[in-house]
């Protein structure tokens, strides 16, 4: 199995990129942020509690979406491997990532992020709040919450797989096609 972390700030292209790659590369895409909404959108228990930390630009509580992506990894045993998009976010979830990896005898493989900067971040999701129907994209104090969430809880990650040598950091900013290069030339290298 190739499993691939995208990672990288609210705002920097993980989803965008992550469209193209698993086309690319025929892997299962895993996005916490899609399988909150997902359960937003059908009104669950865990949607509706989710749906409050989320419109507040938070962090969700580490044991829901450990046990979320926990399942998909079960639910997904025939697989080139995972690219893993806005999941692990806090130092927690990247253990609890690397036990369920282990579990079925894999790893991580590389950790691919994206460098932005934060006037860009905001000035892309306050656009894309004008037309995506994310409630967490059309107030900029939410979205600058968010940032700051990443900053404070979610940089973390990226320490976490220094320590293995795994993380390879990517300009962000520039043309989508350009970006999508550098990072297959990442993958290529390493697969
Ligand atoms: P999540 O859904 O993961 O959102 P996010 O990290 O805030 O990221 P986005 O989807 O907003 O941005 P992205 O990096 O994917 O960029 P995109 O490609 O969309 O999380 C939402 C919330 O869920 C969190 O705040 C949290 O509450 C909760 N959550 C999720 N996972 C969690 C976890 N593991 N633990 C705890 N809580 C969790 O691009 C953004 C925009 O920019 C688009 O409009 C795009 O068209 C545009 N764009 C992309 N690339 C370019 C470019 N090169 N140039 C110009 N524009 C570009």
């Amino acid at each position: 199995m190739f499993n691939l972390i995208l990672f990288g700030p609210p705002g920097s292209g993980k989803g965008t990129q992550s469209e193209n790659l698993i086309a690319k590369y025929g892997l299962k895409h895993l996005s916490t942020g899609d399988l909150l909404r997902s359960e937003i959108a059908q009104q669950t228990a865990l949607g509706i509690e989710a749906k409050k930390v989320m419109d507040k630009g938070e962090l969700v509580p580490d044991e829901v979406v450990i046990g979320m992506i926990s399942s998909a990894i079960d639910n997904n045993e025939t697989v080139k491997g995972f690219l893993f998009d806005g999941f692990p976010r806090t130092a927690a979830q990247a253990e609890a990532l690397d036990k369920l990896l282990d579990l079925k005898k894999s790893s991580i493989a590389v950790m691919l992020a994206l460098e932005v900067g934060e006037e860009e971040l905001v000035k892309r999701l306050m656009k894309r709040g004008e037309t995506s129907g994310r409630s967490d994209d059309t107030n900029e104090s939410v979205i600058r919450a968010r940032i700051t969430e990443y900053h404070n809880k979610t940089t973390a990650v990226a320490d976490y797989y220094k320590q293995f040598d795994k993380v390879t950091m990517i300009k962000g900013e520039g043309s989508i096609d350009d970006i999508f290069n550098s990072l297959s030339s990442e993958i290529d290298s390493r697969i």
